[in-house]
């Protein structure tokens, strides 16, 4: 019977895309089969995340149950950006963890048990080699109609509170040939909606002689030309590298969806500027109106960092002014954290908790009702939906998400999951819709 491995993933997408590759590895290279749960795997991998304190601590607080598993003899693995922080201190502090591996070494992981389990000496391999892992990845096996693909590795940036470029290493594009190759593969298996990733993906870079000079607008336009491929997305991006011809793309990819996640972090030019962002808020709001006139009513995300050292009532409010003006849509906001090794840990920060936690709080209604506003004004309109699966709510429905990936749940029947059906929007709920299906189907 082959040995099972069950991973647990935290933190970004890029993770998520790199947990599939281990799993990929470990079953068509190494012969493992895949855990139902944690209790019942051979092999434990945790595939972690470091961007904030409180993502590391649940490593930590994680390995410390697992310590008293069932299966004493199940061995544990510690990857991501945590094991790449932090490398043989990760077993100092939790002697159970046999191997440790990185983003860039997680094809090696199936070797590292092998090797461990020949000299019992535990296995820690954190290192940089680039972009070689994905010349290890198997052609992905998928389940659904979307799917991830990472274009790059790394981040070139040196975002003053981001550990990140520390914990990825250098940027490294694939070359344009690589990536088509992945994605015809998916297309060929009923994928119709792909999103590339990349930390800093609009700086995408053919590292190839012979593809020198292109950049994603090309990748994008490439990648829409592949058979199957409805539906297109790419994330996340950085406010700087987002030239021109990125956003004429908009105008002449219609498989783009018209929605982008564009973190602008915050609202104030000091603050930015204390981050080493490298642009200013008017040079945001110039870049969304460009976007907007090529496509009108695009939903923008953002990620926000609220409390960064430093930060006054006067750029929280610049920050809520903004916010109300781009009338951003789906975001995601954090509390600063001090990291390890980047330069805004060593700033003063003499700004109360209680005071960082208001404004959070704060900004997240301001964003509610933003979310809100823009679910209402979707009512009553018809709203292209790739269908999921079943809704998480009532099994008896369906759940897809529209172009500015809302979810959105409506009667339907099983045969229409993985289509694209014309949807009309009934109801909104804060983070979702209700609506009917326009296309016919019958039930059996
Ligand atoms: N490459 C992406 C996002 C990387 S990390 C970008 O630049 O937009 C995801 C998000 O975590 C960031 O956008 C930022 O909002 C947040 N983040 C990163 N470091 C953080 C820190 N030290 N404290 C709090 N939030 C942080
Ligand atoms: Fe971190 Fe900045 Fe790179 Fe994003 S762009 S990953 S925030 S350093
Ligand atoms: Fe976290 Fe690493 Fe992603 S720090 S956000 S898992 S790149």
């Amino acid at each position: 019977m082959s040995a099972k491995v069950f991973v647990k993933t935290y933190g970004c997408q890029m993770n998520e895309y790199d947990s599939d590759k281990i799993l990929d590895v470990l079953r068509c290279t190494w012969g493992y089969a895949q855990a139902q749960d944690v209790e019942d795997a051979d092999l434990i991998v945790f595939n972690t995340c470091s961007v904030r304190e409180k993502a590391r601590e649940k490593l930590y607080s994680e390995l410390g149950r697992v310590r008293l598993r069932k299966k004493p003899s199940a061995l544990i693995a510690v990857g991501g950006c945590v094991a790449s922080m932090e490398g043989t201190a990760v077993i100092e502090r939790m002697p159970c963890v046999n191997v440790v591996f990185g983003p860039q070494t997680l094809h090696r992981v199936g070797a590292m048990v092998q090797e461990y389990l020949r000299t019992r000496n535990p296995q820690v391999d954190v290192g940089f080699p680039g972009i070689e892992k994905f010349t290890y990845f198997p052609m992905p096996q998928v389940h659904g109609a979307s799917a991830f693909v990472s274009i790059m590795e790394g981040c070139g940036n040196r975002c003053s509170y981001c550990v990140v470029p520390l914990t990825r290493g250098e940027e490294q594009s694939r070359p344009m040939r690589e990536v088509l190759r992945e994605v015809t593969c998916l297309a060929s298996q009923g994928v119709k909606e792909l999103t590339l990733l990349g930390q800093n993906v609009n700086a995408w870079a053919s590292p190839l002689p012979a593809e020198s000079g292109l950049g994603l607008d090309t990748l994008l336009e490439e990648v829409a030309n592949v058979a199957g491929i409805e539906r297109l997305r790419f994330l996340t991006s950085h406010p700087r590298f987002f030239v021109p011809g990125l956003v004429d793309a908009f105008g002449t990819i219609p498989k783009l969806a018209s929605q982008l996640h564009l973190p602008v972090q915050h609202g104030s030019d000091r603050i930015l500027a204390a981050m080493g962002r490298g642009y200013t808020v008017a040079q945001y709001i110039d870049l969304v109106q460009r976007l907007r006139a090529v496509r009108p009513g695009m939903s923008i995300g953002s990620d926000f960092i609220v409390g960064f050292p430093g930060e006054t009532e006067e750029d929280f409010a610049q920050l809520i002014k903004l916010v109300d003006l781009v009338e951003f849509d789906n975001s995601f906001s954090f509390l600063y954290s001090p990291r390890p090794n980047t330069p805004a840990a060593l700033l003063e920060d003499d700004t109360p908790r209680m005071v960082k936690q208001r404004r959070l709080r704060q900004l997240q209604e301001a964003i509610t009702q933003n979310i809100e506003r823009i679910s209402a004004r979707l009512v009553g309109t018809v709203q292209t939906v790739l269908v999921e699966g079943p809704s998480a709510r009532d099994s008896a429905e369906l759940a897809g998400r529209t172009e500015c990936n809302r979810v959105v749940n409506f009667p339907g029947v099983p045969s229409l999951v993985g289509q694209m059906v014309p949807v009309r929007i009934t109801e909104t709920r804060t983070y979702s819709l209700r609506g009917e299906c326009l296309q016919t189907f019958h039930r059996c």
